[in-house]
């Protein structure tokens, strides 16, 4: 899918079409230049916050957009992610902390402090969404998503990094979990970024 020529809609539809789903990353990447060329400082004010409608996105599965030229992983956990992620003892972590620009600098990696809620939610619905910058903190790869490595979460194929279901390292050489940017829910169903 490519709407490198798609000409006709808003500033915005470009985005959001140039973002949302499967391989949106590759085409960004391709369509990125030009915009910067055409417009630069509308480009910079257009690329700070951006939405994202998640209404498709079911449970155990991974929508990656592009924001400010770097992917950022929105993932819809299943229970049974949220409760490996919560049974952890945060103190026996390598990075304990939540490094969530949401919530306060230096707190704890708790699931909860990790997650995004969605308006309204309580119980397992609020821990449902993890939002995360998907760049490696090792040497800036981007992990490979689906439930990988050996913590059912990301995992880095360049030099060896685990992180688990939230997003947090757990073995290899990363020093830190997966930054968590700005971001929060607008009602149900959208995401904004920045
Ligand atoms: S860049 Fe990810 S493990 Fe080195």
């Amino acid at each position: 899918m490519s709407h490198a020529d798609d000409h006709e809609g808003t500033r915005r539809d470009f985005l959001y079409y140039a973002t949302a789903g499967a391989g949106a990353v590759t085409a960004g990447a391709a369509i990125w230049p030009l915009v910067n060329q055409m417009n630069p400082s509308a480009d910079v004010q257009a690329l700070s916050s951006i939405r994202v409608d998640v209404s498709g996105v079911e449970p155990g599965t991974q929508l990656t957009v592009k924001w400010r030229g770097k992917p950022v992983f929105i993932r819809r956990r299943t229970p049974d992610e949220i409760e490996a992620a919560r049974a952890v003892d945060v103190s026996s972590l390598p990075d304990p902390e939540a490094r969530n620009e949401n919530v306060a600098a230096g707190a704890p990696a708790t699931d909860a402090n990790r997650s995004l809620a969605p308006e309204g939610a309580e119980g397992d619905a609020a821990e449902e969404w993890l939002v995360m910058m998907g760049v490696c903190t090792h040497l800036g790869c981007v992990p490979l998503g689906n439930a990988s490595g050996d913590f059912g979460g990301w995992f880095c194929p360049c030099h060896g990094s685990h992180y688990d279901t939230a997003g947090r390292i757990r073995k290899g050489p990363a020093p830190r979990n997966l930054p968590v940017p700005v971001a929060r829910f607008e009602g149900e169903t959208e995401i904004v970024l920045g």
